[in-house]
């Protein structure tokens, strides 16, 4: 079914549920859903996830859950209970752990989407030599992307350069969800290749991710339904 929702993530990385609730309040759930991450999550649990959701928000748990597929499968359960729109898993647990996991969501009553991580962006070729990995992470990204396709997932999380090829290799049907994305005006901040959020989707992506563009603005409620405006299909 096609998803009507909004195409932006607001990437929430705070450390505590004020800081946080004092930014979400600003802003508009007919613009935006919202990722919830590692950081904030481990700070501040499962309420963090209703109190969003409470003001009229859907939630990507961007927890990247990788460990043996039974874990797994019953950490994408406890998601799926917890109500959220999207969560994710590590590519590089295997198509077994993947499988785990979609099957652990069949019998929930509303199964989130569950999208995989291929390789971290701030993985490079010598990381994955150092692990023993000869493929290069171009190389890899591929690989993993279509294993995830094998095993189930709805999609994955990709650079907007890597999009198009992607869609290409696995059907337009298989999400992407892009990060690093930056309006023409905005600060580059830590992201080095920057997508604008209007390429991003003309590349092909589903989702984008923006954090700091947002939750460091001036003014977070205009900088969000700007983006949001610009990206309206
Ligand atoms: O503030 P900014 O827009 O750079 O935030 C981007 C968000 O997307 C952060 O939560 C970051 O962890 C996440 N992310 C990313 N690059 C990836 C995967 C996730 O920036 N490859």
């Amino acid at each position: 079914m096609k998803d009507t929702g909004p195409r932006l993530l607001v990437a929430l990385d705070y450390k505590d549920s004020a800081q946080c609730l004092s930014l979400v309040e600003q802003l508009n759930p007919a613009d935006c859903r919202l990722k919830i991450g590692k950081e904030l999550f481990t700070a501040c649990g499962p309420s963090i996830v209703e109190s969003v959701q409470k003001l009229g928000f859907d939630v990507f748990l961007d927890l990247k859950f990788h460990d043996i597929p039974n874990t797994v499968a019953g950490a994408v359960s406890s998601a799926a209970a917890l109500g959220v729109w999207m969560v994710n898993v590590h590519a590089l647990g295997g198509q077994r752990m993947m499988e785990a996991a979609r099957e652990a969501l069949q019998q929930s009553r509303q199964a989130p989407l569950l999208i995989a991580v291929t390789v971290l962006t701030s993985m490079d070729d010598a990381d994955l030599r150092g692990l023993g990995i000869e493929d290069s992470a171009e190389q890899l990204v591929a690989r993993l992307a279509q294993l995830a396709k094998t095993s189930g997932m709805d999609g994955v999380v990709s650079s907007a350069m890597e999009v198009a090829g992607m869609k290409q290799a696995l059907g337009s049907a298989f999400l992407s969800i892009t990060p690093g994305i930056r309006p023409a005006s905005a600060e580059k901040d830590d992201q080095r290749r920057v997508v604008t959020p209007e390429q991003a989707m003309a590349n092909g992506s589903d989702y984008i991710v923006v954090g700091r563009p947002i939750t460091q603005a001036e003014n977070p409620a205009q900088a969000c339904a700007a983006i949001a405006s610009s990206i309206r299909i």
